[in-house]
């Protein structure tokens, strides 16, 4: 299949939207304010920054080179840049690791959704023990979220089916700009609560004295996970970039949307959180227990600037979902597309299927089904540490050793400059980090996550 039959991205703006989009997700709105907060506020937020330059440009602009250069699916541009199809071994773990998060993600995602309608009809209004009973009895249900989860999985692939510019570009267009706004929207709301400064400090305030080899660690794993690194997603995406995207700017200009994101998701829950005194945590109860009553609390004297702010929130969280779950979704349905030679419908509901499984049984596993559980965990905590701790580290480990040592030099320069039409100097800077710095870092990042280091 050429480039022009495949299709392609229409825009650069489409690019960066979409690509984004992918890594604007739930990790940034229930993981890093938190990880900021507990561990030297502005202090964190510099390091993350060194390891977003450190490991995660090198890491994303490695992922592009190697589908740009291709522009075909994870498995085959794996095999293509050295010739050496033993490499597509990588390209088919992103597959697989691309799936599985899909299944365990979306389960998250039509919680959202639920919390939506609900905020919608007021049915989230009570008391602190109401709503956590609440969360509770919904998630152990055997049914209702398994189907807000399929649900979801369907959203996502209806937007597949429209392929590359009239699905994933359009769609990223209008979601994107509309997540920033409600974002600010937000960011607004909870900064002008009495007592808000306390969160804003609490954020944002630097202590050095935080500062330990176990934050510089916490920091290059949510650096990692937030550019959705190590899954083939940017390379399935760079697939469809055009000849002349300058792969370095991008990779830039997304890092600097998904931080800046993460640092406003914070900007928007300390404040509101502080000015109610309610401490804030992180993961699902966060957004599924602490914020409803957060915003309860917090607009109290104005209960419909609350129901609005809630219904707000949970359409930004359902959104940010859905960006990332698309990037998900279009790596194993180009796969299926163009090495099984379906067409592009068909290909999207295997994955919608498998998925659909995947989340069946996660959402199954931390409700009514306790009894699916793999390695003392639940079925759907299994998923998340076999992808977050092991299949995404190696993969981002694997695409630097095979970009930096084992791909030709001079196919790896021509995508990086443009085939010579861009200036080098960067070349050896980038080089140097995809050769040396990634592998180490990632490295100890995957041995402190087993506790070695
Ligand atoms: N980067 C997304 C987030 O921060 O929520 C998660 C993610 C998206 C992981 C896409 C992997 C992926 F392929």
């Amino acid at each position: 299949m050429t480039r022009s039959e495949r299709g392609s991205f229409g825009s650069r703006l489409g690019i960066i939207l979409a690509t984004a989009g992918s890594a604007v997700g739930l990790g940034n709105v229930w993981r890093f304010p938190f990880m900021a907060g507990q561990n030297g506020g502005a202090a964190f937020i510099l390091i993350y920054i060194g390891c977003i330059l450190l490991l995660g440009i090198p890491g994303m602009v490695s992922e592009f080179i190697v589908g740009r250069h291709s522009a075909s699916n994870a498995a085959r541009a794996y095999g293509n840049l050295s010739g050496r199809k033993g490499w597509s071994a990588i390209g088919y773990m992103g597959i697989a690791t691309s799936m599985i998060i899909l299944g365990f993600y979306a389960v998250v995602a039509g919680w959202c959704l639920q919390y939506l309608t609900a905020s919608l009809t007021g049915s989230l209004g009570g008391d602190m023990k109401y709503v956590q009973d609440y969360f509770f009895t919904f998630s152990s249900d055997p049914v209702k979220p398994v189907l807000w989860g399929l649900a979801f999985i369907l959203v996502t692939h209806w937007v597949i089916v429209h392929g590359i510019r009239g699905g994933i570009e359009r769609a990223s267009k209008m979601l994107m700009p509309t997540l920033f706004i409600l974002l600010i929207v937000l960011v607004a709301a909870s900064c002008m609560l009495p007592g808000a400064g306390k969160g804003v400090e609490f954020l944002l305030k630097p202590d050095f004295g935080k500062v330990d080899s176990q934050v510089f660690l916490e920091a290059l794993g949510q650096a990692f996970f937030s550019l959705s690194l190590g899954t083939a997603c940017l390379c399935t995406y760079a697939s469809y970039f055009g000849r002349q995207t300058n792969l370095m700017r991008s990779a830039c200009q997304i890092a600097v949307i998904d931080t800046v994101i993460a640092v406003l998701a914070g900007l928007m829950i300390f404040p509101a959180a502080f000015s109610v005194g309610i401490s804030p945590d992180s993961g699902p109860s966060l957004i599924f227990i602490t914020l409803p009553n957060v915003f309860r609390e917090a607009f109290a004297s104005l209960p419909v600037v609350g129901y609005v702010v809630s219904v707000l929130f949970y359409v930004l969280l359902s959104l940010a979902a859905l960006t990332s779950t698309i990037s998900m979704h279009e790596i194993g349905t180009a796969f299926f597309h163009e090495e099984i030679h379906l067409p592009r419908r068909h290909a999207a509901w295997i994955v919608t299927v498998c998925t659909g499984l995947i989340c069946v049984l996660s959402s199954l596993s931390v409700g009514a089904m306790p009894v699916l559980h793999l390695a003392g965990r639940s079925l759907m905590d299994f998923f998340d540490a076999l992808t977050a701790q092991m299949l995404m580290p190696v993969g981002a480990f694997l695409t630097c050793v095979y970009v930096g040592w084992f791909a030709p030099h001079k196919v790896v320069r021509d995508e990086f400059t443009n085939r010579g039409t861009l200036r080098s100097r960067l070349f050896h800077v980038y080089l140097f980090a995809v050769k040396y710095v990634c592998p180490i870092f990632i490295t100890l990042i995957f041995l402190h996550q087993f506790g070695l280091i």
